[in-house]
């Protein structure tokens, strides 16, 4: 039997534990640093299949070895574990138990598929070339995010390649899409207050109207991407909420401003930080208004290693043929797996989950999203075969 076949048939073995483990974790929802029970669920899952496991990695985290019979390198495969702050309203039998959290963005299928690739290769592992590292992160919904905790906790050390996928609502269940270079955006925050002089409304020569600044700063800020950022080039920037006054004769003597910036490329994204800067503080100063501009870091720009992606996607080939593999779109999104392909090489990819037939269309962060749980036996099989087929190129 090749490969292929050993890691299609040991995927079909699985299909069912697989499933029922992502309903389990469906039903009990935990939000980013509270995946208690997710993580007691992983950990002793891959106890019972002989992995060696640390609990506890980066406060929730689970991080477990599987080492082959073969010593070499290691190949990390990453699932996370958070739900959202979402009230579901699919109707499933396995709906959330827990009111006002929900698996709306598939981190039940990940770590479903997590397993299951654990539970594929622990049985292929005389042919494993080395040790195949999974890392069950904590919150990757909320920033700070739970990868530079991993990281900090050691989770990469020796590891050498590291791939990691997101279910997609766009792409048909079972088919894997491919991107290389930059595919996610870096997403900052940005709090902006700025301060005038309040004073009556009718007098306001002697005020400094915060109001009529912040009008002209929220526009001159549009020219950061308008003039700004070459045009071949992708960037964002949303003043998605703003705060000042109380009533129709008062000016104000502040007024508050809150954005979202996301760039595609680190470089713009330290230039746009400095213009944010320039832009706000020249139209402060030209009206004796001052800011106080603040940057809240979100996550880095995610970029896929174009030799990974190459290899990943050539995987894909042989393993589910030409009609299941496509090429995956950017999105302005974030996604905190960008930290471990800071450090180490590897692909970020995309699971399609849809089924029209069956009204599965959804997208992500959605109160009716849900997925064709057939393509969590495609997500494993994927995982666990890259993971065996990168070991042997190591
Ligand atoms: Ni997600």
């Amino acid at each position: 039997m090749s490969l292929e076949q050993k890691i299609t048939s040991l995927s079909e073995k699985y299909f069912p534990e697989v499933v029922r483990l992502r309903r389990t974790i469906h039903e009990h929802p935990e939000l980013a640093f509270e995946e208690i029970k997710t993580g007691v669920l992983v950990a002793e899952t891959l106890e019972k299949i002989g992995l060696d496991v640390k609990r506890g990695v980066a406060r929730t985290g689970i991080v477990a070895s599987l080492k082959g019979k073969k010593s070499g390198k290691a190949v990390a495969l990453r699932s996370d574990m958070d739900a959202l702050p979402i009230q579901e309203a699919t109707g499933l039998p396995f709906a959330s138990k827990n009111p006002g959290k929900m698996h709306a963005c598939g981190h039940d299928a990940h770590t479903a598929i997590g397993l299951g690739a654990a539970m594929i290769l622990s049985e292929l592992r005389d042919e494993l070339n080395g040790e195949v590292r999974f890392l069950f992160q904590p919150s990757e919904e909320r920033n700070p995010g739970g990868a530079p905790y991993m990281i900090e906790d050691g989770a990469l050390e020796g590891v050498s390649k590291v791939f990691g996928l997101h279910v997609l609502s766009q792409a048909d269940a079972g088919a894997v899409g491919f991107c290389a270079g930059e595919m996610m955006a870096s997403a900052d925050e940005l709090y902006i207050t700025i301060k005038g002089k309040s004073g009556h409304g009718a007098r306001p020569h002697h005020a400094i109207d915060p109001v009529i600044v912040s009008a002209q700063v929220i526009l001159a800020l549009q020219t950061l991407v308008s003039r700004n950022l070459d045009p071949f080039a992708q960037g964002v920037i949303t003043i998605g909420s703003i705060h000042g006054g109380f009533a129709p004769n008062i000016i104000p003597n502040e007024v508050k401003l809150v954005g979202t910036l996301r760039a595609m490329s680190k470089e713009w994204r330290e230039f746009a930080h400095k213009r944010v800067h320039e832009i706000v503080n020249g139209i402060c100063y030209s009206a004796r208004a001052e800011a106080d501009i603040h940057i809240d870091l979100g996550y880095p720009v995610l970029v896929n290693d174009e030799k990974e992606t190459m290899f990943a996607e050539s995987c894909a080939l042989q393993l589910f043929g030409p009609e299941r593999v496509f090429q995956a779109e950017r999105l302005m999104g974030a996604e905190d797996f960008a930290y471990y392909l800071e450090k180490v090489p590897g692909t970020f990819y995309r699971l399609g989950i849809r089924n029209e037939a069956a009204g599965i269309t959804a997208d992500i962060h959605n109160d009716h999203f849900t997925i064709d749980e057939s393509a969590l036996k495609a997500g494993a099989a994927m995982q666990a075969y890259l993971a065996i087929r990168a070991l042997s190129e190591l």
